[in-house]
């Protein structure tokens, strides 16, 4: 039986705030998981988890009994000490953060009676959010409730692993001891604890991200000389991988980068910088190298069939990445609504995102499997790298297909097994 207050609190049962609640819950502590979305919360209360990611269902069943849901916030802080706020932050029209929501729960924090609790900030705010919200909680007289930043660094489709194996995590506190209470959640993990103040903490998660989005588009713009030149862009990053200096991981070109983090967080760094002042030409040269990289399978498709009008094009995979059904930001809809554009038929499957992608990528055939997408094709452009795809059905493919491309907007096929099979194969760079 635990005592009043040794349960830690999530607010925000979102990908990121479920994640945690989990595996902190993996990690023995009770947890008290709160969300506004009453049906979201009655439907986890019946085991039914609201978003894909390998092992998170399991991992839930195996703590059910660690894990309560409510959507009423007192109920957090009668038995928390430690909450953590795990809430969106998408970006605004001027591509800064949008805190509305964050800030929404630090209005509705209930007069507190004289108990100490501990604000963990998961959610990622701008630089300067941490303190900003302390001066609101101090004008709320909230002062019992101290402020610490942890920012996550979970990749869709492996957040369980990078949760319970991370490469480091990251304290942000004014108050010591309530760092050294947040960082004891974490006592049983080997990775390194970097203990700083909140500010540093805040940008180390701007700077991580956006440091990640300039080596793709980095290796994007290599792949496109690349293809100029007549080099292979995937044994150009095997050799620069080497040096360790620079690292063999985030060199793979592609189709751009997308996702709820990547082109959030650099927009809104930008944002940051510019906003005190300092024009960041960097990041903006990573995003426009990214918005052009998702446009360039057009010319190469129309490079082999010319006009797209009337041409019909089958996409493999609508997610923004393998192991997850988010669209958001994901290649797949530039690419869909520029096809579409030029008066494309579009056909599309993915092995898990179909239920979502019908709001998401409007005008599109949306098939069951990859025969009926590539079924009348002229063009096949491979955007997930889907483990399914790895081994493509070639020889059935190249009997229904009326012209036989294949785009590999990954690099994730055999070039020379594709074209053994009769296709005319493009990857990105090589
Ligand atoms: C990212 C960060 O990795 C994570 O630490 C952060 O906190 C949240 O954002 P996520 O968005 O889940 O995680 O995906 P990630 O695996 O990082 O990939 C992001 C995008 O970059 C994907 O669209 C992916 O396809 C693309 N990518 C990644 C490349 O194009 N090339 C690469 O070499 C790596």
């Amino acid at each position: 039986m635990t005592s009043k207050m040794d349960s830690v609190g999530i607010i925000g049962i979102g990908y990121v705030g479920l994640v945690t609640a989990t595996c902190l819950a993996e990690l023995g502590n009770h947890v008290v998981c709160m969300d506004i979305d009453a049906e979201k919360i009655a439907n986890l209360q019946q085991g039914q988890i609201p978003i894909y990611e390998p092992g998170l269902p399991e991992l839930i069943q195996k703590n059910r009994e660690r894990m309560t849901f409510t959507t009423t916030l007192p109920e957090v802080f009668s038995q928390c000490e430690i909450f953590f706020i795990a809430i969106d932050t998408p970006p605004t029209f001027t591509g800064d953060a949008d805190l509305r929501s964050v800030f929404a729960v630090v209005s509705a924090l209930p007069g507190l009676s004289n108990s100490h609790h501990i604000l963990v900030m998961k959610s990622t705010v701008p630089v300067g959010t941490g303190l900003k919200i302390i001066t609101k909680l101090a004008r709320q007289k909230l002062d019992k409730i101290d402020y610490v930043s942890n920012p996550e660094f979970l990749r869709e489709g492996s957040a369980i692993g990078d949760f319970l194996n991370p490469d480091r995590i990251v304290i942000g506190f004014r108050d010591q001891e309530s760092g050294e209470k947040v960082a004891a959640l974490y006592r049983k993990m080997k990775a390194p604890i970097l203990k700083t103040n909140i500010p540093t903490a805040e940008m180390i998660k701007y700077a991580s991200n956006a440091f990640l989005a300039t080596k793709i588009s980095f290796i994007n713009e290599i792949a496109n000389v690349c293809e100029e030149i007549g080099a292979d862009v995937t044994v150009v990053a095997k050799g620069m991988g080497y040096d360790q200096r620079i690292g063999r991981h985030f060199l793979n070109a592609g189709i751009g980068f997308g996702g709820s983090c990547f082109p959030k967080d650099v927009t809104a760094l930008k944002q940051i910088a510019g906003n005190s002042g300092y024009h960041f030409q960097l990041l903006t040269a990573v995003i426009e190298v990214n918005e052009l990289q998702k446009r360039r399978v057009v010319n190469k498709l129309k490079k082999h069939l010319g006009s797209l009008s009337d041409k019909t094009i089958a996409l493999l995979g609508l997610a923004f990445k393998p192991n997850t059904n988010d669209l958001r930001e994901a290649s797949s809809i530039v690419l869909a609504s520029r096809l579409l554009g030029d008066g494309a038929y579009v056909k599309a499957y993915d092995p898990v995102a179909l239920p979502d992608a019908a709001r998401a990528v409007r005008g599109v055939l949306l098939c069951d499997d990859v025969l009926s997408a590539v079924e009348g094709s002229d063009a096949v452009v491979l955007v997930t790298e889907w483990e399914e795809f790895a081994d493509l059905p070639l020889e059935k493919m190249k009997q229904i297909m009326r012209h036989h491309l294949i785009i590999d907007g990954r690099n994730f096929l055999d070039p020379e097994k594709v074209r053994a099979a009769g296709f005319t194969y493009e990857g990105i760079g090589r």
